[in-house]
């Protein structure tokens, strides 16, 4: 029998496999496919302090083995996620789930989180923070908090302040060097880091001569992110102490295996689910068998074994 839990910031889960914000809405409406408790945890859809209706359409390009999206962060803010949204999940996810949290400014962050841990039952039921810093800073000059390190660590700290729970900041990939970001986040009171966004990237449309994504650019996911993904994933892990959460188009238990190798705790899986609603639960199922096959016994052992 082999071992698949891991740890995440001192919860164990009881294996690595968490859906990544935005490819799994709310996660109850995964439910109604199959028993959504089978997964480690997952991260919900970005959530902002506001609605946001997103971005006009087409926001959607396909690419070859990959996608690229411009949903805009379309959400129903987060009184309405409070009120309406994790209620529905409560009642079908009975695990600590990852809050995923987005915002143009800090004081957004701050207060997006300041209301999930003002109500006693959504605090009840979220495990880790997930701060998406890929947003641009409006009040900052539109430059995305991410691809700065004090940026990066001002929201870091901000949002620590009101929160004890572990605190995952998410990196966008779009900068030169990810482990300076890394390091910011850890040095300002993050728990965690997760990894990686979506890339910047962009189609053209033949017929009209222009870009197919009515934003003109989006980000970039999908397998074609992988080797992209587990460098950066295997950079981070080597550059701080805290634990990294590794993602960028994983879409089997070998390549689960390979994120954890370099260096990954747990491993979201991102537009697979998009292609395979079902791709989560598979992958966990696969990853005893796959286990087997290269001889691990325990997961949480390979963390980072190939450094
Ligand atoms: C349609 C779509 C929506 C996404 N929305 C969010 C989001 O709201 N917040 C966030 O942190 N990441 C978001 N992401 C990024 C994913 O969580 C993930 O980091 C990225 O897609 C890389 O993983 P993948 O290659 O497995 O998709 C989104 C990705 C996709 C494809």
């Amino acid at each position: 029998m082999v071992d698949i839990k891991t740890s995440l910031c001192g919860i164990t889960l009881d294996n690595p496999v968490i859906p990544a914000s935005g490819t799994f809405g709310y996660g109850y409406e995964f439910a109604e496919l199959y028993d959504i408790n089978c997964l480690g945890s997952f991260s919900f859809k970005g959530t902002t302090l506001e609605p946001r209706f997103g971005n006009p359409t087409p926001r959607i390009a396909e690419c070859p083995d990959g996608m690229i999206n411009a949903v805009g962060l379309q959400n129903p803010g987060v009184d309405a996620v409070i009120a309406e949204e994790l209620p529905k999940l409560a009642q079908v996810f009975h695990k600590p789930v990852m809050a995923n949290v987005s915002g143009f400014s800090v004081d957004d962050y701050v207060e997006t989180v300041r209301r999930f841990e003002a109500d006693e039952a959504a605090k009840a039921q979220i495990g880790w923070f997930e701060v998406n810093i890929s947003c641009p800073n409006v009040h900052g000059g539109g430059m995305a908090f991410g691809t700065c390190p004090d940026a990066a660590a001002e929201v870091t700290a901000a949002v620590r302040k009101v929160t004890d729970k572990p605190l995952l900041i998410k990196l966008s990939p779009n900068v030169t060097d990810i482990t300076e970001i890394a390091r910011a986040c850890e040095a300002a009171g993050a728990d965690g880091i997760s990894l990686i966004n979506t890339l910047l990237g962009m189609r053209i449309n033949l017929k009209t001569g222009k870009p197919v994504i009515a934003n003109k650019m989006g980000g970039f996911s999908g397998h074609a992110i992988l080797p992209v993904a587990l460098r950066m994933v295997y950079q981070v892990y080597d550059a701080v102490k805290i634990p990294v959460v590794g993602m960028g188009g994983v879409s089997t238990a070998e390549e689960v295996i390979e994120m954890m190798m370099a260096g990954a705790s747990a491993v979201e899986i991102g537009a697979a689910n998009l292609i395979n609603p079902y791709a989560a639960k598979e992958i966990i199922e696969k990853l005893p068998e796959v286990m087997d096959k290269y001889n691990i016994k325990k997961l949480s052992d390979i963390i980072g074994g190939a450094h």
